[in-house]
């Protein structure tokens, strides 16, 4: 099984064009709504080194499937997070919102006005997918791995649930350059992962999610307090 990662598309999802809403960016075309699939081209794109590092063993692990016919599985994965994510300002941006939220400090906003979208997935679902894919694999296939457009948010969305939630003012600054490449709007085509594999589903929305963030960072804090 190879964790790949979106970034392997680097910046070209950033091609489709776009609607600018109220707190978020979504894909403008109703053909695309249900967001990035596995055709999505992973060459001639901007990608940053960890992406094009990904993207090459990414295609080495298609390989070991295709030319070998090894029992290898490659996905693509969104934002992968759940109660153990350890999130840092560049990367796990929900565990990293709640951490600012409950511990304090200052969450910045690297461009596209905070509109920007990801789809998010509980670490069980992922486990979940492996596990299907483990029992009938089918060698050298990819898939695209998330929470889909149920569990898509934005940053300024996530800002305001996980305040709800919190009931803690989080707060935040704004920088008006975006990180290099960054996708604007990214939502996980789920189709071809749950055609080949259809008992698996999502069962953790954004709300549970979150509330298993929050419950796990509360009681670290509180075993933090009593030490
Ligand atoms: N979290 C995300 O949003 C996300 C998104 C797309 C893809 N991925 C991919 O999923 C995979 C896991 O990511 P994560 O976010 O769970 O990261 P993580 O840091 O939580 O987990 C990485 C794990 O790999 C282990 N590890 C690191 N170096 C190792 C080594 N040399 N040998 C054996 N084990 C080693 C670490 O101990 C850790 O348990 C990565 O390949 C990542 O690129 C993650």
């Amino acid at each position: 099984m190879f964790l790949s990662t979106n970034k392997v598309y680097g910046d070209a999802p950033n091609e489709i064009p776009l609607k600018e809403l109220e707190k978020r960016y979504d894909y403008a075309r109703p053909e695309d709504s249900a967001g990035i699939d596995e055709t999505c081209r992973i060459d001639r794109t901007l990608h940053s080194l960890f992406g094009a590092s990904k993207a090459a063993a990414d295609l080495v692990a298609q390989e070991y499937g295709r030319y070998f016919k090894m029992k290898v599985g490659i996905f693509r994965g969104g934002c992968l997070t759940g109660p153990s994510h350890s999130g840092v300002e560049l990367h796990g941006f929900l565990s990293y919102l709640v951490k600012i939220a409950l511990s304090g400090g200052t969450y910045s906003i690297f461009g596209y006005k905070g509109k920007q979208v990801r789809d998010n997935i509980h670490s069980y679902d992922v486990v979940r997918a492996i596990e299907e894919f483990a029992a009938n694999p089918r060698p050298g296939e990819v898939y695209n791995l998330g929470g889909g457009r149920e569990n898509s948010i934005s940053i300024l969305e996530a800002i305001e649930r996980i305040e709800q939630m919190t009931r803690r003012k989080l707060d935040w600054r704004y920088v008006e350059e975006a990180r290099k490449g960054d996708h604007i709007c990214y939502i996980s085509n789920l189709g071809k992962f749950k055609s080949h594999y259809p008992n698996w589903k999502v069962t953790r929305g954004l709300d549970a999610i979150l509330e298993e963030i929050i419950a796990s960072q509360r009681a670290q804090l509180a075993q933090a307090g009593a030490r």
